[in-house]
């Protein structure tokens, strides 16, 4: 088992990311993959506080956007991006069979258990030629520098063991019934911070990240005690600490092969979800559910 994030205790800081990175190349490929040829329902999962929803709300295709967490969809839920918001897991998709045109991850497949049964999932909501998208690290590669990897060594083998490398990624689709898989780097990501003020205005805080907040209260601290001794010890010589990052983050892509399987009657699961920011639940019957 891999170590996983509580998203209900950070959901209120989670956005302040898109405040102080430029993800604008992950926005500009994930409107050209929604907007793609033969375009129809958008579906995130592990949509989280719906940053990327929000991003494409402006296609006006219908979306929807899925997580666990409701202290995350609560905060999606307040953007009023549009999309129907369902509180489930990647693993069981409450959802019909050929209902999705476009399925994207972005930044939340490394969190998902069990990742074949999620892509099964996959292979069963997208249509025939329908697309999906799966953006996160590849920490198998050693190309990654990053602040968090020095001050806490154990964090690596923890992303190794949640991120799978891109390879894998891309034959589990395969295996699926997925074709035309590729993989791209979606975003480069050098980053150079001062590590006195970055701890000041909270962007070193456990939560800031999802690398830090699987670590336990005793790792993060003293991780963070090396850190604080470094950043004194750069001052006593008159000198400023800077951390930094070179990050790359992966896109793979695939395509749902068109003759897998017949088209069976739409069968659709039991879930919880919002409508416009209101929670509604918290059990549907198959009827009421949305039919994409
Ligand atoms: C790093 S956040 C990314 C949120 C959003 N995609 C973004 O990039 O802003 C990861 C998200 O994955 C969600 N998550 C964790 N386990 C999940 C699962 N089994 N199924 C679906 N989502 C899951 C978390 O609740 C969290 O909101």
């Amino acid at each position: 088992m891999t170590r996983s994030v509580n998203y209900d205790s950070v959901a209120d800081q989670f956005d302040k990311r898109y405040e102080r990175s430029d993800y604008g190349p992950i926005s500009r490929l994930l409107l050209e993959f929604a907007k793609g040829p033969r375009s129809g329902p958008v579906l995130e999962v592990g949509c989280g506080t719906g940053h990327w929803l929000a991003e494409i709300a402006g296609l006006k295709l219908p979306c929807f956007g899925l997580d666990p967490s409701r202290n995350m969809l609560e905060t999606a839920a307040r953007k009023q991006t549009g999309a129907t918001i369902i509180q489930s897991v990647a693993e069981a998709l409450p959802l019909a069979d050929d209902s999705s045109a476009r399925l994207f991850c972005i930044n939340s497949f490394h969190h998902f258990q069990d990742k074949e049964r999620f892509v099964a999932e996959a292979a069963r909501v997208i249509r025939p030629g329908g697309t999906i998208l799966i953006l996160g690290l590849d920490p198998h590669n050693g190309l990654d520098e990053w602040w968090i990897y020095d001050y806490f060594p154990q964090v690596i083998e923890i992303d190794k063991a949640r991120y799978p490398p891109t390879k894998d990624i891309r034959d589990m689709l395969e295996r699926h019934g997925f074709t035309a898989c590729r993989t791209e780097v979606a975003l480069h990501m050098p980053i150079r911070i001062e590590a006195r003020s970055a701890l000041e205005n909270g962007q070193l805080d456990e939560g800031a990240t999802s690398q830090t907040a699987v670590l336990t209260d005793g790792e993060y601290h003293k991780g963070m005690q090396r850190l604080v001794i470094d950043i004194k010890a750069a001052e006593a010589r008159g000198q400023t600490l800077v951390i930094g990052a070179d990050l790359r983050v992966y896109a793979t892509i695939a395509t749902r092969a068109e003759d897998l399987r017949d088209n069976e009657p739409a069968l659709v699961c039991i879930a919880r979800f919002f409508h416009g920011g209101r929670l509604t639940g918290p059990h549907y019957s198959t009827s009421d559910m949305p039919r994409i």
